[in-house]
């Protein structure tokens, strides 16, 4: 089974009009001057759900897809102040959202039930969730790591079914190397991946085989290659060098270049 590598660039809490519409002026350059450069492997970009709209006007239908950081983990609209249904990012475009992102889980108490619970809603409205997990430092120096990475990605499991992983995306951060400069190596990835992979395979083999597992913490274009070309690792989740086109696309290339499928 080939899987189609996935760069997607988590723009976290940052960016302006006038900042996004430079980012994606450079990305754009790219990928219209020459179609596409990228044909075979999947771009994405996720910015904060306030520029959704005005990124969507300037991607049109090219080949950057459109994904949101968070949603409500509600199914209906209804009164949820300040909350986000799935379906309001679907009609913005939106293909994939991001759920239980470690800055989520760490700042604003989702658990992994809350976790869960938003990965169904996003599924329900019609979207891919991206499905975050990954260890601190603390529990990888505890020897903790694979019980952690069980426990986070059991409870959607149990949740939601192995059946929801046919339309999601797992990746795997390790909290210390998020926003650290401080990249897990491309032993400690693969190890990491296989685990997952693992676990899933526990539940389906054929699931298991076809689901993107992303790396992301500190990827740049510098280290990209290493991470993508490791065996489980599907893709990337780029948080800094999201904001900056010409690293991106730098990951982008080495992805291209790979191309697995
Ligand atoms: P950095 O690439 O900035 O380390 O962030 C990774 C991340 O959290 C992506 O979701």
């Amino acid at each position: 089974m080939q899987r189609r590598y996935l760069i997607a660039g988590n723009w976290k809490m940052n960016g302006s009009l006038a900042a996004n519409a430079e980012l994606l002026t450079g990305l754009l350059a790219r990928q219209n001057d020459r179609s596409n450069d990228f044909p075979d492997i999947e771009s994405l970009v996720c910015p904060p759900a306030v520029y959704l709209e005005s990124v969507r006007q300037r991607i049109g239908d090219g080949p950057i897809l459109l994904g949101a950081q968070n949603l409500s983990d509600q199914h209906k609209a209804g009164a949820y102040t300040g909350e986000i249904l799935g379906a309001m990012l679907a009609e913005l475009g939106c293909s994939y959202v991001i759920v239980g992102h470690s800055e989520r889980r760490a700042y604003y108490g989702e658990d992994d039930a809350t976790v869960a619970r938003k990965f169904a809603a996003a599924q329900a409205a019609g979207l891919r969730p991206i499905l975050c997990v990954g260890e601190t430092l603390e529990q990888r120096e505890g020897g903790m790591t694979e019980t952690v990475l069980e426990r986070q990605l059991g409870a959607v499991i149990a949740a939601c079914g192995i059946g929801a992983f046919a339309r999601a995306v797992v990746a795997y951060e390790p909290v210390w190397a998020i926003g650290t400069g401080r990249t897990a190596s491309p032993e400690q990835a693969q190890a990491a991946h296989a685990y997952l992979r693992g676990q899933l395979a526990v539940q389906d083999a054929k699931i298991a085989n076809s689901t993107r597992i992303l790396y992301g913490g500190s990827v740049k274009a510098d280290n990209a290659a290493a991470l993508l070309c490791c065996a489980d690792v599907d893709g990337g989740l780029i948080g800094g060098a999201s904001l900056k086109a010409a690293e991106f696309l730098a990951i982008c290339a080495a992805a291209q270049a790979l191309n697995k499928t």
